[in-house]
């Protein structure tokens, strides 16, 4: 029965939309309606690969090794790893039907792990309250807003300090939440958040002018309505959710880039030498340029947080991160 006010604070109409039993994403693969690293090109799970095996090394061997992704999708991450150790125990979290067949042990909750937690592009899915001048937004299901009542003390304190100069404000507090509670199921290992956002220097720049909250359907952006028709995601605020589990922050380019991808084009000569091998060069630089790329994926935030173990080398904390 629909409720009797269609009118709903957005983080309500988001997760009916995305997630109840008939919601976007329990209907659809996310891979069927935007392109994410991992179904950009198999370097990225090549890269996770590489970064597992590190871990697994600081670890020393543990058996079994997990490697768990949050929001995995139809399991396209997990199934792309090269050469898995039998030791190492692949698990799929996801609210979305189990694909089945990979041999992916397949949860709705992140389990107590040892190993690699890896969330790509899901605390953008998260849903999120909308503020404007500190009362909250309520929407119905065409996208329709209207203002309701008074935020809560804590929605107005984490606007307060983490975007100051808004008047509309997405207020991160769920997706802090979401990755601290991931996070503390890591027993010992590395947790490793992907995904679009901002920090507080562009928020304090762009103020309320540039709301990120909208929607995609079969690889467009749509107006975002929280009918179950399309995807709703909206920027991470992500100084504030790598701050939530004392992480920080480094960005995709560096991050592959210290797990080995890099945007080289093999030399001419091989082109005669080598027909074969040229165009297999010529093809992998073009996606891990793609992947690289400072106004695309490769601007996308890593956050990180290790816990009992070092940072591999490359993906510590440096000043001002
Ligand atoms: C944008 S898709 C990303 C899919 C995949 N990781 C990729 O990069 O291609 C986000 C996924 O997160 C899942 N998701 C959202 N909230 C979740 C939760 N609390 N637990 C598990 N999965 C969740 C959604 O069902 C959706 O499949």
């Amino acid at each position: 029965m629909p409720p009797s006010d269609p009118f709903r604070p957005w983080s309500v109409a988001m997760s009916d939309a995305l997630y109840s039993e008939d919601g976007f994403f329990l209907r659809h693969r996310p891979a069927q309606h935007f392109r994410t690293s991992v179904t950009a090109s198999p370097l990225f799970a090549g890269a996770v690969r590489r970064l597992a095996g590190l871990v697994d090394a600081s670890l020393g061997h543990p058996d079994p090794f997990d490697v768990v992704d949050v929001g995995a999708g139809g399991g396209e991450l997990l199934s792309a790893l090269p050469d898995v150790p039998a030791r190492w125990r692949l698990t799929g979290v996801e609210l979305g039907p189990d694909p089945g067949g990979a041999g992916l042990r397949w949860l709705g909750s992140v389990p107590p792990l040892e190993g690699l937690l890896l969330a790509n592009e899901w605390l953008d899915d998260v849903p999120l309250d909308v503020l404007f001048d500190e009362r909250v937004v309520q929407v119905q299901a065409d996208g329709t807003e209207r203002l309701g009542g008074p935020a809560s003390a804590e929605a107005v304190q984490w606007s307060k300090r983490w975007w100051p100069q808004g008047r509309r404000v997405e207020v991160g507090l769920t997706r802090d939440r979401a990755w601290a509670a991931a996070v503390a199921q890591v027993r010992r290992g590395l947790a490793v958040a992907v995904d679009y956002g901002h920090v507080l220097g562009d928020r304090t720049t762009y103020g309320d002018r540039r709301p990120t909250l909208t929607g995609y359907r079969d690889g467009r952006q749509v107006r975002p309505a929280p009918d179950g028709s399309c995807d709703l995601t909206a920027h991470v605020a992500l100084d504030s959710c790598a701050a939530a589990v004392g992480g920080h922050l480094v960005r995709q380019r560096e991050a592959l880039a210290a797990l080995g991808v890099h945007a080289s084009a093999p030399p001419p000569s091989l082109s005669v030498a080598d027909p074969r091998a040229y165009l297999t060069q010529v093809q992998a630089a073009s996606q891990a340029a793609e992947l690289l790329e400072r106004r695309g994926l490769g601007g996308f935030g890593w956050l990180l947080r290790a816990v009992g173990t070092a940072y591999p080398p490359g993906l510590g904390p440096r000043a001002g991160t």
